[in-house]
């Protein structure tokens, strides 16, 4: 079938399996051109598909010959329907990663729920023995919890006042002002429970309990602070309370792996845009006059250079771990620079529907958007029919 972009608010109803192949060979060969990291070997990845977590799957595989099992949660395609991004990602990586010779399996379902937790256990018993590193990098709006059966849904609501800000919406570029009514009821303990630490927590402890872990392991969550623009629907927002549950499970992890020297941490993360980071009110605007400034000053990266430099430059360097005063990874540090920081600020004030598409990088943030669902990219030809109906080896 002929594929093109259906555009939906923050989500596209199509993807593009060459695409998506090639977005995944792009985010290799940029791994591969920055030589090899000593990092962990046998690598976990639950949020595989995607984002944050796709890239580190990929520095893990390419950057240090790892095997590698992603968990994640994608629709798979049917005749004449696409497969969600990640499921395309997914079959480009294992393809990639076995024409070099390198394991790589994949789970496809909610990581929330115990049977996916065993059936990922039963893998890596079966095939690596124990691993070295696990990344958490989930996000999704819903969770069902295991243990009650309660379904929780995380909300994106400021917490005590209505917050009233610009925001943009980035397929128009039109600027308006946007009002968030504040969080009621159960709404910050919901967000906790989806995007908090209490399922990182609970798949250390099941691969701790079967001696999964090996010596020394480690284990990486991915987290978002930004600036005081957005911190009345972020940072300190119901989604904020989240991230501060899973910054305070590092220290409980870390507490529970002594016995095998291992470590949890924190790694703040840059805004980027993802599938996630762009159903949140305010932040598209953020993120492309950041964007702009970053760009400029030559400091700008996506989720793989972030992870990269994550890999290469804080977790395995060889030297102790560099951690701010509250213990996290920093690797937003170029992005909360004072310098850019004040641009950002000062063009958001002046941030108009006229002005935007000069001062900020409206046009990076779409075609970053277009990119997600393996839109734009260079090398594919989207006029030729394409094979929607792609499988991922290991899940096929
Ligand atoms: P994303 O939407 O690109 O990726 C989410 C991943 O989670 C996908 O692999 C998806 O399949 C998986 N997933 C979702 N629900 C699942 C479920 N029930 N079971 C199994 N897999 C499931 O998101 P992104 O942006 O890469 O986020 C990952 C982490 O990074 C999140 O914790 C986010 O808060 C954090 N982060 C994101 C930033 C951003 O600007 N995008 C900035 C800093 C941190």
């Amino acid at each position: 079938m002929i594929i093109e972009p259906r555009m939906r608010g923050f989500i596209c109803l199509t993807s593009h399996p060459d695409g998506c192949a090639q977005n995944v060979k792009n985010q290799i060969e940029y791994v591969k051109s920055k030589g090899a990291i000593a990092g962990g070997k046998k690598v976990l990845v639950i949020g595989a598909s995607t984002g944050f977590g796709l890239a580190s799957r990929i520095s893990s595989a390419f950057g240090s010959d790892a095997a590698t099992i992603g968990v994640f949660f994608e629709k798979p395609p049917t005749e004449g329907r696409t497969a969600s991004p990640g499921w395309y990602n997914s079959a480009a990586f294992e393809k990639e990663a076995k024409q070099a010779g390198l394991y790589a399996k994949s789970v496809n379902c909610d990581a929330f729920s115990d049977e996916v937790k065993r059936q990922t256990l039963d893998l890596i018993k079966a095939d690596l023995g124990q691993v070295d590193l696990i990344i958490y990098s989930l996000a999704s709006p819903v969770r069902l919890d295991p243990k009650t059966g309660v379904l929780h849904r995380s909300v994106l609501k400021p917490i005590g006042d209505t917050f009233t800000n610009k925001t943009v919406d980035f397929h128009s570029g039109k600027v308006s002002e946007v009002s968030i009514e504040p969080s009621n009821g159960d709404d910050i303990e919901n967000t906790v429970k989806v995007m908090g630490g209490e399922d990182w927590e609970m798949w250390i402890d099941a691969l701790k309990a079967e001696n999964l872990l090996a010596p020394g392991a480690t284990t990486v969550a991915y987290s978002y602070i930004g600036p005081s623009l957005t911190e009345a629907v972020y940072r300190k927002g119901t989604i904020g309370r989240a991230k501060d549950h899973l910054e305070a499970t590092a220290f409980t992890i870390t507490d529970s792996l002594a016995s095998i020297g291992g470590k949890a941490y924190v790694s703040v993360n840059k805004a980027l845009v993802t599938q996630a980071s762009s159903a949140i009110p305010v932040i598209p605007l953020y993120i492309s006059l950041l964007y702009k400034i970053m760009k400029e000053e030559g400091i700008h990266e996506g989720c793989i250079e972030q992870i990269q430099r994550l890999y290469s430059e804080r977790l395995y360097t060889g030297k102790e771990v560099a951690v701010d005063d509250k213990g996290r990874i920093r690797i937003d540090d170029w992005e909360m620079r004072p310098e850019v920081q004040e641009k950002v600020a000062k063009l958001w004030l002046e941030a108009t529907t006229e002005n935007i598409p000069e001062i900020s990088d409206l046009e990076g943030y779409r075609s970053d958007f277009h990119n997600l669902f393996g839109f734009g990219f260079e090398g594919v030809d989207y006029k030729a029919e394409a094979n929607e109906m792609v499988n991922v080896e290991s899940i096929a």
